[in-house]
């Protein structure tokens, strides 16, 4: 067993993952944080997978920076998708990324969250009632997709026949994220961008020439700005427009799809929630561990550091494995066990430190909403076919779960 761990920690490659590593990537993830936890990549770069050590890179960020600006050159040339990921605010180091996630936190305030519940729980209940009539359906199509993209649709105040695109456009720029990119992904993206971008400055105008109320509206918040003049430029805003639907999006539609699917895995702890509907806060803290939607996390050193007895020179890219630290025995006793009750749980999903999720109480409410009045209305949902998974290593999640809402 442990020279078979020993052999995949060794052959271990980002650039050439196996089949087998995209359905289950934990015993590799495993094998990697006992072996060879600061992982030399053969294209130079480093793949950490222990808690402690992301903890470190996350919460340094002089020595390991998120600023992508001479990193994505190469990838992806003076393009439009260059611009947009450059000024997306999680791609960039303080000052610049302070002052844009102090506009970012103010506008998705707890009180625009809060006042997002009651919408919510109306979406849900009509998917809910849509799926009653069919008997049979997608957990993934007909559910976990249709409420993220809804939630910050409303949250931007996006007119609801125009809301169609947006899914695609937000899959084809995060698609062109992954650590290896087609010539057709490239394309895609950047073609996104320019669409997305086009339609954000249609909806800037109006919103400018009419405004919402900041207090519900986050489009109008972000365009007004802070009382003390604070404001984003109009690029800073249009893209960080598309990045709060991309960050919001996808990562949203997985936590409820491997939420639902741990559950039907794991029938003892579905009916321990079923029973004690009260431990859902907890649950979604588990499902987040468990099955992190965003698996990874990426860095650049700019100040020589040392990690795990390995010296790592400023130019080294590093690679943080939250799908690996998620499942450290060194935080979570027991890591390979689904508890729904987990407590403490420290997760990273979310990560931590500056670049800590922006969104995280609107993605824990939408979990949390979605996953409680499922399970309420269909305590006996079971899966009904193969699942079939996206296929992606940073964003962990299914493409379609066919489902019956009787087992
Ligand atoms: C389950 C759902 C979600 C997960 C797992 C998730 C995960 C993450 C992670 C890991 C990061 C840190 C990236 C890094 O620095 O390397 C991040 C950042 C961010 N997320 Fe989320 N996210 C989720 C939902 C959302 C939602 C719903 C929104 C907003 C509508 C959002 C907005 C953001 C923003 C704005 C940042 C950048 C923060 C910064 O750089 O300061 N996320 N998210």
């Amino acid at each position: 067993m442990t020279s078979d761990a020993r052999e995949l920690a060794a052959r271990f490659d980002l650039e050439r993952l196996t089949p087998e590593f995209y359905v289950n990537p934990y015993p590799t993830y495993r094998a990697l944080r006992d072996h060879e936890p600061v992982k030399r990549l053969p294209n130079g770069s480093y793949f950490l997978t222990r808690y402690d050590d992301l903890v470190t890179a996350y919460k340094n960020t002089k020595a390991f920076s998120s600023d992508k600006k001479k990193e994505f050159l190469p990838k992806y040339g003076a393009s439009l998708l260059y611009e947009h990921h450059t000024t997306s605010l999680v791609f960039n180091d303080p000052p610049a990324h302070t002052r844009v996630r102090r506009l970012i936190m103010g506008a998705l305030s707890p009180r625009a969250i809060a006042e997002m519940e009651g919408d919510l729980i109306a979406l849900v209940d009509g998917l809910l009632d849509a799926i009653a009539e069919k008997g049979r359906f997608d957990l993934i199509g007909d559910f976990a997709t249709a409420i993220p993209i809804e939630v910050i649709g409303n949250l931007l105040d996006v007119p609801h026949d125009e809301r169609e695109p947006l899914r695609d456009w937000s899959l084809a720029i995060l698609g062109a994220l992954e650590p290896v990119l087609t010539p057709e992904q490239f394309a895609r993206g950047n073609s996104a961008v320019q669409d997305f971008l086009a339609y954000l400055e249609t909806l800037v105008a109006r919103r400018r020439a009419k405004p919402g109320n900041p207090e519900r509206d986050v489009l109008t918040r972000l365009i007004q700005g802070e009382a003390d003049g604070e404001r984003l430029s109009e690029k800073e805003l249009l893209h960080n427009c598309i990045f709060l639907l991309n960050a919001g999006h996808e990562t949203t539609t997985n936590l409820i799809g491997n939420g639902l699917v741990a559950l039907d895995h794991h029938p003892m702890e579905k009916e321990r929630l079923i029973e004690q509907p009260a431990l859902i806060k907890t649950a979604i803290e588990e499902m987040l561990r468990f099955e992190s939607s965003n698996q990874l996390g990426n860095r650049m050193i700019v100040e020589a550091v040392e990690l795990g007895g390995i010296a790592m020179p400023a130019g080294t890219p590093v690679t943080l494995c939250i799908g690996g630290a998620n499942r450290d025995p060194a935080q979570f006793p027991d890591p390979e066990n689904f508890d729904v009750g987990r407590t403490p749980n420290r997760h990273l999903a979310f990560a931590t430190g500056a670049h800590q999720c922006a969104g995280m109480a609107l993605a824990r409410l939408e979990g949390a909403i979605a996953i409680s009045r499922f399970l309420a209305r269909f305590p006996h949902y079971a899966l009904a076919g193969e699942p079939i998974r996206g296929g992606r290593v940073r964003f962990r999640g299914f493409l379609s779960v066919p489902s019956a809402i009787e087992g």
